[in-house]
């Protein structure tokens, strides 16, 4: 019989550091990554990341967890769920599964304006919190380009140059004189109807009206007000549209915006929600706004958080759901996800795996159909 080589260690040894395994349970997920003798095929290797670990698991739980929001949207309302009494289109109960999407500004600066434009396009969400710079940077786009440069440009430089860097992108000071031309006449507009006809304007309002008004399919907010899905931006006012707004109570002052009937609509949203799904794109209010409002509702069924805070400040931006959970802002038995990442790389892909996805391939099957 051959003798066992572990035998000849001392017994301290052995306690130590050999320590006996139980077995992880049956059918335990093994970690695998792609196999590139297979060929270049992305769907392939995107499906791989949720068995290769760290933020590629996430990113596969994640694609997991916006399915299951879109499969739930497709379940047809039941009849005594038809929302037959609420008057306001924006905010009435349209599906099965409520979608809030939130973004900070700089995704609108960057090219991930487009993935977003394309979602709302497509009405494949219900629901958007954005901060000021995503919802005035979208317009200034029909408007202006905004430039790549780079993050290490001096700031002294392009001051005096009239150019401000968001980044490594470059935005013409230019293009907010043309963005005030544009956006003066209409705050006029705005503020003759409050004193004609008693319009209370409240942010979402506003940005209804500027969507109608920019006539651009290139935009989100063109987008959102034809498929009357409403934005909701407490802080409009900390952005050039702000600014624009700060010019314009000199000129001609008395312009009125009321946040708490926002919040009202908002609010009003996460209640008759059927079931609720929350996408956020990195933090600050937008993610917090979307997450008190589900509050409103003993917490949301489905959410996908993607950002690069961490917990250890204890900031609100940095919170996992799981400390969503423990406020009600996200139900006990849901299964959260947090990606640790910049969203302009993996948003797109998310979005490419799920929505996108879908969106052909049933389009594919319409034709076939044919
Ligand atoms: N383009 C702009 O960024 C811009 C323009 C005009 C006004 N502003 C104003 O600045 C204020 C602060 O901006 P904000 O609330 O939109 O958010 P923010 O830019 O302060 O970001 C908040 C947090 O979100 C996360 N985050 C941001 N970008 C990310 C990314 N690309 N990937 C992953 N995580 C990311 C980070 O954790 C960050 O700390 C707002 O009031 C806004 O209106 C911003």
């Amino acid at each position: 019989m051959c003798e066992n080589p572990k035998d000849k260690l001392p017994a301290e040894l052995k306690d130590a550091v050999l320590v006996q395994s139980v077995s992880l349970p049956a059918g335990a997920a093994t970690v695998k990554g792609y196999d590139w003798n297979a060929g270049v095929d992305y769907h392939t290797l995107f499906e791989s990341y949720k068995f290769s670990g760290f933020q590629a698991t996430n990113f596969g739980l994640a694609v997991d967890e916006i399915n299951k929001m879109i499969n739930a949207r497709k379940v047809p309302l039941d009849d005594d769920k038809i929302d037959s009494i609420e008057e306001d289109e924006f905010i009435k109960r349209k599906s099965n599964c409520t979608i809030f999407l939130g973004y900070t500004s700089n995704m609108a600066s960057c090219g991930m304006r487009d993935t977003i434009r394309f979602l709302v396009q497509h009405k494949m969400v219900d629901c958007i919190v954005a901060s000021a710079g995503g919802v005035e940077e979208d317009l200034i786009k029909c408007l202006a380009p905004t430039y790549l440069g780079d993050f290490h440009l001096e700031g002294k430089r392009l001051r005096e140059n009239g150019i401000n860097r968001i980044g490594n992108l470059l935005v013409p000071n230019d293009n907010y004189c043309l963005f005030e031309d544009w956006v003066t006449p209409k705050l006029d507009a705005m503020l003759a109807e409050q004193k004609e006809k008693g319009t209370l304007w409240t942010p979402s309002k506003v940005i209804t009206r500027l969507g109608e008004e920019i006539d651009n399919p290139d935009s989100i907010y063109y987008w959102a007000a034809k498929n009357k899905i409403p934005v909701f931006s407490p802080a409009l006012t900390d952005g050039s549209l702000g600014d624009m707004m700060f010019f314009h109570s000199f000129r001609n002052p008395g312009l009125v915006l009321d946040i708490l009937s926002d919040l009202r609509r908002l609010n009003s949203m996460a209640m008759k929600a059927v079931n609720s799904g929350i996408i956020i794109l990195g933090g600050g209010v937008i993610k917090h706004h979307i997450c008190n409002a589900n509050l409103m509702r003993n917490g949301a069924d489905y959410a996908v958080f993607l950002n690069t805070a961490s917990e250890f400040d204890g900031s609100d931006s940095g919170a996992r759901p799981d400390e969503a959970v423990s406020w009600g802002k996200i139900k006990k038995d849901a299964t959260p996800v947090k990606i640790y990442a910049e969203a302009s790389l993996i948003f797109p892909l998310l979005v490419g795996e799920t929505f996108a996805r879908q969106f052909h391939s049933s389009k594919e099957r319409a034709v076939s159909d044919v």
